[in-house]
């Protein structure tokens, strides 16, 4: 099964892809995290991906298709979607390549997003994800790494994420619901009730 999670930033997509990748055979695909590894690299592509996720804008769409058509060449199995596609563009793109089964539309408010990412912390080591409003150690409890937090999980940067979330992502909504494959589930509230939530439909997606 290939699943996308769709969401504004700090929906919990990457947190909710974390725990089902532990559940389940799928693999997690986030675009977010490969921009940020290969900004660790110091290559071309991350100098370039840089500028536009500190000002938090989209990384342009011919290069975000071109890094995830070549992950998928060495990418056995399900996958789940995190963070890509974000524009139409990107959607007709991934239809090319890949059979979308279901889409989860992770919808929440800006005040609980900003409230999330103001507090998310990172292990540098392993990806964990934390937040110090249940976690506030500086080391993580997996595999002991040092927690680090996002150059653009500020207010100012989150703010306009948010807004281009709603202006170029948004539209993805309809995009799938024309499809047949989306549905939605409330972001907020307790990780373990989405995961339940989550785990219902991708059941009732197979059966
Ligand atoms: P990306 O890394 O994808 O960021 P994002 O979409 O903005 O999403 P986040 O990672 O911020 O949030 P999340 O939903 O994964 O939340 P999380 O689970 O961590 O992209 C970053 C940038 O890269 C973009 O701005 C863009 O520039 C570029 N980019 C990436 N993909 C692109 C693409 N396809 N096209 C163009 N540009 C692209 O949770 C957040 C916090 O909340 C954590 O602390 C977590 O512990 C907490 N939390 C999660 N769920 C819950 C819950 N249910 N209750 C309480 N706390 C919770």
């Amino acid at each position: 099964m290939n699943m996308i999670f769709l969401g504004p930033p700090g929906a919990g997509k990457g947190t909710l892809a974390q725990i089902l990748v532990e559940k389940t055979d799928l693999t997690h695909l986030s675009t977010g995290d490969m921009l940020r590894e290969e900004i660790k690299k110091g290559s071309d592509l991350g100098k370039m991906a840089k500028s536009f996720i500190d000002e938090g804008k989209l990384v342009p769409d011919n290069v975000i298709i071109g890094m995830v058509e070549a992950r998928l060449k060495s990418t056995k199995g399900g996958i789940i979607f995190d963070g890509f596609p974000r524009t139409v563009e990107q959607a007709e793109a991934l239809d090319t390549i890949a059979k979308i089964d279901l889409v989860i539309d992770l919808y929440t408010t800006v005040d609980v997003i900003i409230s999330r990412i103001c507090g998310r912390r990172i292990c540098k080591k392993c990806g964990a994800v934390y937040n110090t409003s249940w976690y506030k150690k500086d080391t993580c409890q997996k595999c002991q790494g040092e927690l680090y937090t996002r150059a653009d999980d500020n207010e100012e940067t989150v703010k306009k994420r948010f807004d281009v979330y709603t202006k170029q992502t948004a539209p993805l909504v309809a995009y799938y619901e024309k499809k047949g494959v989306l549905r939605h589930i409330d972001a907020s509230g307790d990780i373990d009730e989405k995961i339940a939530a989550i785990m219902e439909i991708m059941e009732s997606a197979h059966a």
